[in-house]
């Protein structure tokens, strides 16, 4: 019996680094690591870390200088914590990490972490070890599964990967040199995974990918399905009630994934589709591949697919070049879309992309001029979606207790938190809400008669054959 350590684990940025996170853990269980909630008691801490922006990216080095003392005060009572930085920090800056934060012991890539067992033993020999190699092993099918009590942890959501890396190279964004080329899952690995996910209570299964509407994995068949075939296959899980997808690139929004929209009643009326800038200048500067009219007409047809659908997205404010009337085109675009919430960031300039070298840097001080107006457009258009959910009835999964003693809070169809007082036993369950109240942050509801539920107009015959996408 392997001696038992703990383990805690600490992620930045996206939700892939989330669900990595997950499988660090699972794949270090057999080897005697349980999880802690903090890094005091922890004998191995593990910063798992975003390297999108500037901000994200130096936070690791205020972090390290945390784990430097914890790590001293651990050695003071005799006892050895060895620090991790993984992620794609990890990835882009390498050995440059040890040399700037000598207390750290193991550095690796995303795509590396199958091998952290192997790792840590060349680690705890006293010198550092480093693996940001991007092999051609599979990575899921090496990572060990979760044990049953991680898999129930897991609560009534679950995030799974089917897609890393990207091949589009945006002239702002590190993820192709640090996520490396587009990658899909086999199906199999996918559908086992969700399988046991479903039989521990997940209702809800987001497919995540920095590119996931590029997914192209292999199935038994031997042919490449796509994300919309992928889509059906997990909608007929036994269990699985809910579908999601994120994060997803214009450029790949085929037909068959607009038509999913129509034809999966299990994939939820909310898609995240990033857009950057509403200025075609801009777009073709930051090698987008799509135009302003394109992203609308995606749009216009979404809607026709699914007219309850609902978008959010990002946005990037200062990108070098971005005059004021650029900025006003996306201004523009965020009211003619009425997107139903978006994150928006200034521009950072990222080492090795090409942005980072382009001329007509923006100033500061105007990114966030431009910043706060755009934050202000985005907050009134998600405030006007919201208030348009007053006095509707939607199917809400409640996931945890609220507040306050009788309430519980899920998700709606379209991501909102929402609160209702409710029984305990309604947690990983679905049920009718009806919106009575509209928060900053939530919305609140009581529980209605689940027939009344009026998310989904099922379609008839007649706007099927107008729809026509
Ligand atoms: N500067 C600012 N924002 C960025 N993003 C990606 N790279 C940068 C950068 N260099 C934003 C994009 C992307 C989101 C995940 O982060 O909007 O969609
Ligand atoms: Fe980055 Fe563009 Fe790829 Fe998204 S599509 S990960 S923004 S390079």
């Amino acid at each position: 019996m392997t001696k038992a350590r703990k383990l805690h684990i600490k992620s930045f940025g996206c939700q892939m680094n989330v669900y990595d996170a997950r499988r660090m853990a699972d794949t270090l269980a057999p080897h005697g690591y349980i999880e802690t909630g903090t890094p005091e008691d922890a004998d191995l801490v593990i910063l798992n870390t975003c390297h999108i922006r500037e901000k994200a990216a130096e936070k690791v080095y205020s972090e390290l200088g945390r784990m430097r003392r914890l790590k001293e005060a651990a050695a003071a009572e005799n006892r050895r914590v060895l620090i991790a930085v993984a992620g794609c920090v990890a990835q882009a800056e390498g050995e440059e990490i040890i040399r700037r934060a000598p207390t750290v012991d193991l550095v690796f890539g995303p795509q590396s972490y199958h091998r952290l067992p192997g790792l840590l033993a060349r680690a705890t020999d006293g010198r550092p070890a480093i693996d940001t190699a991007f092999s051609t092993d599979d990575k899921f099918a090496a990572l060990a599964a979760p044990t049953a009590a991680a898999t129930r942890a897991r609560g009534a959501c679950a995030f799974v990967t089917v897609q890393e890396g990207c091949d589009k190279f945006c002239t702002f964004c590190v993820v192709p040199y640090t996520r490396g080329a587009e990658l899909s899952r086999p199906v199999e690995g996918i559908i086992a995974e969700i399988e046991s996910l479903a039989e521990a209570g997940v209702r809800e299964v987001t497919l995540i990918g920095q590119n996931v509407n590029a997914y192209d994995g292999t199935a038994a068949d031997g042919r490449a399905w796509s994300l919309a075939r992928l889509l059906q296959r997990v909608g007929q899980v036994p269990g699985v009630e809910r579908l999601r997808y994120t994060t997803s690139h214009p450029h790949d929004m085929d037909d068959d994934l607009i038509a999913a929209h129509r034809d999966l009643p299990k994939l939820m009326p909310q898609l995240h589709l990033p857009v950057q800038s509403g200025s075609d200048r801009i777009l073709a500067a930051m090698n987008r591949r799509h135009t302003r009219s394109d992203y609308m007409r995606i749009v216009e047809r979404l809607r026709r697919a699914c007219p309850a659908l609902a978008l959010t997205s990002d946005f990037i404010v200062g990108f070098p070049g971005e005059t004021e009337e650029d900025f006003a085109e996306t201004l523009g675009m965020v009211a003619e879309v009425g997107f139903s919430g978006a994150f928006s960031f200034k521009y950072s300039p990222r080492p090795g992309t090409p942005g980072a070298e382009m001329a007509r840097q923006i100033d500061e001080a105007i990114k966030s001029d431009r910043l706060q107006r755009l934050q202000h457009a985005i907050n009134e258009s998600q405030a006007k979606f919201n208030r348009s959910c007053l006095g509707r009835t939607f199917d809400v999964l409640f996931e945890r207790n609220g507040r306050h003693a009788g309430q519980l809070v899920g998700r709606s169809p379209y991501l909102q938190p929402v609160q209702a007082n409710a029984p305990q036993s309604l947690i990983g369950e679905i049920a009718a809400v009806t919106i009575t109240e509209i928060g900053s942050n939530s919305l609140f509801g009581t529980l209605a008669d689940r027939a009344a539920a009026n998310m989904r107009p099922t379609p008839t015959v007649s706007t099927l054959v107008a729809t026509g996408v």
